[in-house]
C-alpha cells in the first residue's frame, strides 16, 4: 500500500510533559502506522499509557515534539495555520467527554453546522441548518433536539451531536477517543451501534483508542497495543487477540477471562514505568514474568511490518492454536 493511498500515516510521534519532580514525562515515545482506506485501527493500552496523548497530537490539539501525520501525503504537524484547517476538513474527533466538546452557549445545530460554515462559505444560512439537521437526524436526534442547549442533553445524545459534527464534512477518517466510556453503561452499546453503522455507510476509517478489548473487535481490524508511551505489539485483531506475541498483550488478555476489559480510566493505575530520559531495557521488564538478562540490556526493537512485537523472546503460538 503506497503513502498517498494510505488514510492517514503516523510517524515517529513522540510528546513528553513536565512531570512532577521536574524532568519530563515521556508519554509518547515513538508511534508509527499507517492506515489503509477502508481500514480500521484501535488503539489500546491501560490508563497513562498514552492513547489521549498520541489522538491528541494526531488531531493537532495537542503540540507533538517530534514526528509526521501524513493525510494524503501531507504533513499537518508541519502545516502553517490555512493548510491545517484545510487538512483538518480530512478527518473528524470525538473524544471523551461529549459535554466540553460543544459550546455549551450554542444550539446544538449550529454547532453541528460550524465546521461546514468554515469550509463551505458559499453555503447560505438555511442550507446550513439543512445539512446539520440531515447529519443529526442520521445519528437520531430530532429537530427538537436541534434546537435545544448542550446541557439539555443527556450524554449520550451529546455524543451523537459530536459525531454529527465529526462527519458533516464527511471525512475519509475519524478518531475516536474512548467515544463511549463517559456515557451510562445502558447507553454505551446504542452509541457503538450507531458507530458500526456509520462506519459502514460512509465507509470510514476509525482510529478507535479504547481501553477496552471487548469493543476492539466490534470496530476495528488491526489492534496496536501500548505501554508506557510505547507500541508493544500490532497486527490484525483476530491475530493478536488470538494469539499475543507480547507478554503485555498477553497480560491485558488475561485480566479478565471472558470479558476483555482493561481498567477503567479511573481505577488504580498499574506501575507503568518511570520516563527517564534514556530507557535502558525494555521498558515493560519489571512487570513480566519472563525477563531475562538481555531484557533489561536493550531496547526491544519493534520492527515494520504488518504483525509486530515489540519483545526480545516474543510468545509462540500456543499448542494446538489455528495458524493465522
Ligand atoms: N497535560 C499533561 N501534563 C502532564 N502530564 C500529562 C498530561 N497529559 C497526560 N500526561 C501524562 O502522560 C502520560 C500519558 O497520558 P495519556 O495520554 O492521558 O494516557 P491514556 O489516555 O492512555 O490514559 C501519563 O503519564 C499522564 O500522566
Ligand atoms: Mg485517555
Amino acid at each position: 500500500m503506497s503513502t498517498d493511498q494510505a488514510v492517514i500515516e503516523v510517524r515517529g510521534l513522540r510528546k513528553s510533559y513536565p512531570g512532577r519532580s521536574g524532568g519530563r514525562v515521556q508519554a509518547l515515545a515513538g508511534l508509527d502506522f499507517v492506515l489503509p482506506p477502508g481500514r480500521s485501527l484501535a488503539i489500546v493500552g491501560e490508563s497513562g499509557s498514552g492513547k489521549t496523548t498520541a489522538a491528541l497530537c494526531i488531531a493537532k490539539l495537542a503540540l507533538a515534539d517530534a514526528g509526521q501525520v501524513l493525510l494524503s501525503g501531507a504533513d499537518i504537524l508541519a502545516a502553517g495555520s490555512r493548510e491545517t484547517v484545510a487538512l483538518r476538513r480530512q478527518f473528524g474527533v470525538v473524544l471523551q467527554n461529549p459535554l466540553t466538546a460543544l459550546d455549551p452557549r450554542v444550539r446544538i445545530w449550529r454547532s453541528v453546522a460550524e465546521p461546514l460554515q468554515v469550509h463551505e462559505s458559499d453555503l447560505s444560512a438555511a442550507q446550513l441548518r439543512e445539512r446539520a439537521l440531515a447529519m443529526l437526524a442520521r445519528v437520531g436526534l430530532s429537530e427538537a433536539m436541534a434546537e435545544r442547549l448542550p446541557h439539555q442533553l443527556s450524554g449520550g445524545q451529546l455524543q451523537r451531536a459530536v459525531i454529527a459534527r465529526a462527519l458533516i464534512l464527511r471525512p475519509r477518517l475519524v478518531i475516536l477517543d474512548e467515544p463511549t466510556s463517559a456515557l451510562d453503561v445502558s447507553v454505551q452499546a446504542q452509541v457503538l451501534n450507531l458507530l458500526c453503522d456509520l462506519r459502514d455507510e460512509f465507509r470510514l476509517s476509525y482510529l478507535f483508542i479504547t481501553h477496552n478489548l471487548a469493543l476492539v473487535e466490534i470496530l476495528a481490524h488491526e489492534v496496536l497495543v501500548m505501554y508506557g508511551g510505547a507500541v508493544v505489539e500490532r497486527g490484525p485483531v483476530h491475530q493478536v487477540f488470538g494469539a499475543p506475541r507480547h507478554p503485555y498483550t498477553a497480560e491485558l488478555l488475561a485480566a479478565v477471562p471472558g470479558q476483555p476489559t482493561l481498567p477503567a480510566t479511573d481505577a488504580a493505575p498499574l506501575a507503568l514505568p518511570d520516563a527517564g530520559p534514556a530507557r535502558q531495557g525494555c521498558a515493560y521488564r519489571p512487570r513480566c514474568a519472563q525477563a531475562r538478562p538481555l531484557c533489561a540490556e536493550a531496547v526491544p526493537e519493534a520492527a515494520s511490518g504488518e504483525r509486530l512485537a515489540a519483545c526480545h523472546f516474543p510468545l509462540e503460538r500456543p499448542h494446538g492454536a489455528s495458524p493465522q
